[in-house]
């Protein structure tokens, strides 16, 4: 039986595939519908609009040259906890989307583990018990969940001040939010680098939402094999063996 958020979701992936498009060629799986980059790249946008606006309200002697875009330096002040709540509401969205997939699982603790392998690329292919998300990807999210609740709860105040909640409880909410936003902003730059260069065939997953079949069986085997109910190390063997796989 379908939960209520389940049915909201269905309903939104239903409604954004007919306003977007998912491109799909011969030899790749649809990996992120139309719904789901649509959030993910709302998400990205208020992310970077909230990060330069708090930037110039962090280091205004440093960021002074780019507060003009905003508008100058008082409207920077003005639209920041606008767009952090922007920020939040897609990100809100997303997890509720995504709340199935990012799962954790025994896999994913194994996954852990053998990280230093996975990272050093020694490894062929990504465990066979990898699923959608892997649990690098899976720890991520997690911390930009807990990060959203740090910055909604200490946003309210800041935003409030004083007046409402006093110094301690301001003082407080400005270094929380201050290490929420280092912390992501770090694991943000590692995200961006593993869909981009670090990955190659990553990024056109959000873009027309799919991905090659060879990209499946190297990072997500067992989603492969959920896929096309093959075996992945198999696929990749086969492939090499014609000739239309060169990779690891
Ligand atoms: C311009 C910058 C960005 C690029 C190029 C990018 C690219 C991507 C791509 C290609 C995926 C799909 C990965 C997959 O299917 O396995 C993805 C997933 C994701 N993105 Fe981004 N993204 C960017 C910015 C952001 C920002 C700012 C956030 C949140 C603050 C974010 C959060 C996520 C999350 C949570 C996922 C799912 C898990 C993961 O793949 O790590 N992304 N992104």
């Amino acid at each position: 039986m379908s939960t209520a958020i389940e049915r909201f979701d269905d309903k939104a992936r239903d409604a954004f595939d007919h306003i977007g498009q998912n491109e799909v060629h011969v030899g790749e799986l649809l990996r992120h519908r139309v719904y789901t980059r649509f959030l993910h790249w709302m998400v990205a946008l208020f992310f970077f609009l909230a990060l330069f606006t708090g930037f110039s309200i962090y280091l205004p002697w440093l960021f002074r040259w780019f507060t003009p875009i905003f508008g100058g330096g008082p409207l920077s002040r003005e639209m920041h906890p606008w767009f952090g709540l922007g920020f939040v509401v897609f990100f809100g969205l997303q997890t509720l989307n995504w709340i199935r997939p990012m799962t954790w699982t025994a896999a994913d603790t194994k996954w852990m583990r053998n990280i230093r392998n996975i990272a050093a690329g020694k490894e062929k292919q990504d465990p066979p018990e990898t699923g959608f998300f892997n649990a690098g990807q899976k720890a991520q999210f997690w911390e930009i969940v807990g990060g959203c609740a740090v910055y909604l709860v200490t946003g309210i105040i800041l935003w409030a001040g004083t007046r409402t909640f006093g110094r301690w409880a301001v003082a407080v909410s400005y270094v929380l939010h201050d290490i929420s936003a280092i912390i992501m902003l770090g694991g943000i730059f590692i995200h961006i680098y593993l869909s981009t260069i670090g990955e190659p065939g990553t990024f056109q997953a959000m873009i027309r939402g799919a991905v090659s079949e060879a990209w499946a069986w190297t990072f997500h085997p067992a989603w492969y094999k959920e896929m096309t109910g093959r075996d992945p190390v198999e696929a990749c063997e086969e492939a090499r063996r014609h000739g239309k796989f060169e990779g690891k």
